[in-house]
């Protein structure tokens, strides 16, 4: 007889072949959505389950962890901690796999595509074509933002935001820096305000880790630092950008454009954005590639193995 599989529990819907992979190696139970369901099915089943795999979106939060009280081991599908309970995992010793370095340079090419996009307003030009606005020779496509030579702001300079600074010398633009503290071996300068660094830039992407640490770090005054010739990229967590400040800056054009692919209330978008040409929207995509997805998707195999055959976890997220 073969041993029986580990117990898992799954938070949120996967990708179909990592799914099949789960399946083949453990018993994998659905997390009922939230309400009178789930904690019906956590207070009778939760005692059951050795492992815990979720997404940087579904995260763990304290009160599943307490739900789950044999729990010794988590495996998150991607890289964002910032719904996690990582002390209180931490407490019990359960190690919290998660899948950094994979997805850096989708990441990276996402943040690239939405500096273009809001700069040669590449959205607005696709709307202007397929309304038949360029045969009607009407008011001619307005001009858009030179993005080679420009200056790049990045906010947040960990494994993402060096490969976003390193793409841009591809485009012979001058980079800056944000950071709580300057980082070792950067080529590029820091500036240790931010508000300097937002009046200083023709792009700011911000990069930075979501959470409380960082929730409207990008606020009015940054926006308008920013000022009616910048643009602002957000490839982080919507959390980091105080939302109703970007909306209003954006209708009063006291910004020139944003590229967001994350929000306050996913998958809520405030509908004012809807109706302005100075906002590009993508519905929080920036690892999704297949090439990128699949390396995701293996490192949360990865972790969970290793952790069933008694080794340390290939990706662990750091203890707080
Ligand atoms: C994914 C992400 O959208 O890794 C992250 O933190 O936000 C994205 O890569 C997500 O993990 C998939 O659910």
């Amino acid at each position: 007889m073969s041993p029986k599989k580990p117990a898992l529990l799954q938070v949120l819907p996967l990708m179909p072949a990592l799914e099949t992979a789960l399946a083949e190696r453990y018993e994998v139970h659905r997390l009922p959505a939230a309400g009178t369901e789930r904690d019906a099915f956590l207070t009778a089943r939760g005692s059951e389950f050795e492992g815990l795999v979720t997404s940087a979106q579904g995260g763990a939060g304290s009160t599943l962890l307490a739900a789950l009280p044999r729990l010794r081991v988590i495996s998150s599908f991607g890289v964002g901690l910032d719904q996690f309970d990582l002390q209180g995992a931490a407490q019990r010793g359960i190690p919290v796999g998660y899948t950094p370095d994979v997805l850096n340079d989708c990441v990276a090419d996402m943040a690239f595509g939405l500096v273009l996009a809001s700069g040669r307003r590449l959205a607005q030009a696709d709307r202007f074509v397929r309304a038949g606005r360029w045969t009607q020779n009407a008011t001619p496509f307005p001009l858009g933002r030179q993005v080679s030579g420009a200056r790049l702001g990045i906010v947040g300079l960990g494994r993402i935001g060096r490969t976003v600074a390193r793409r841009a010398s591809g485009f012979d633009m001058d980079v800056r820096y944000h950071n709580r503290k300057p980082v070792a071996d950067a080529p590029w300068t820091y500036e240790p305000q931010l508000l300097e660094l937002a009046r200083w830039a023709d792009f700011l992407v911000v990069i930075t880790a979501g959470g409380a640490q960082t929730r409207h770090l990008i606020d009015e005054r940054v926006l308008d630092a920013l000022g009616p010739k910048g643009y602002l990229v957000n490839v982080s967590r919507g959390t980091v950008v105080d939302e109703e400040a970007l909306v209003r800056a954006l209708q009063q054009q006291r910004i020139a454009g944003a590229g967001l692919d994350v929000y306050e209330r996913e998958p809520e978008v405030p509908p004012e954005l809807f109706a302005l040409d100075n906002v590009v929207l993508a519905p929080h995509i920036s690892s999704s590639t297949v090439q990128t997805r699949q390396a995701m998707a293996q490192r949360v195999l990865d972790n969970l193995s290793a952790f069933f055959a008694g080794r340390p976890l290939p990706s662990a997220a750091p203890t707080p």
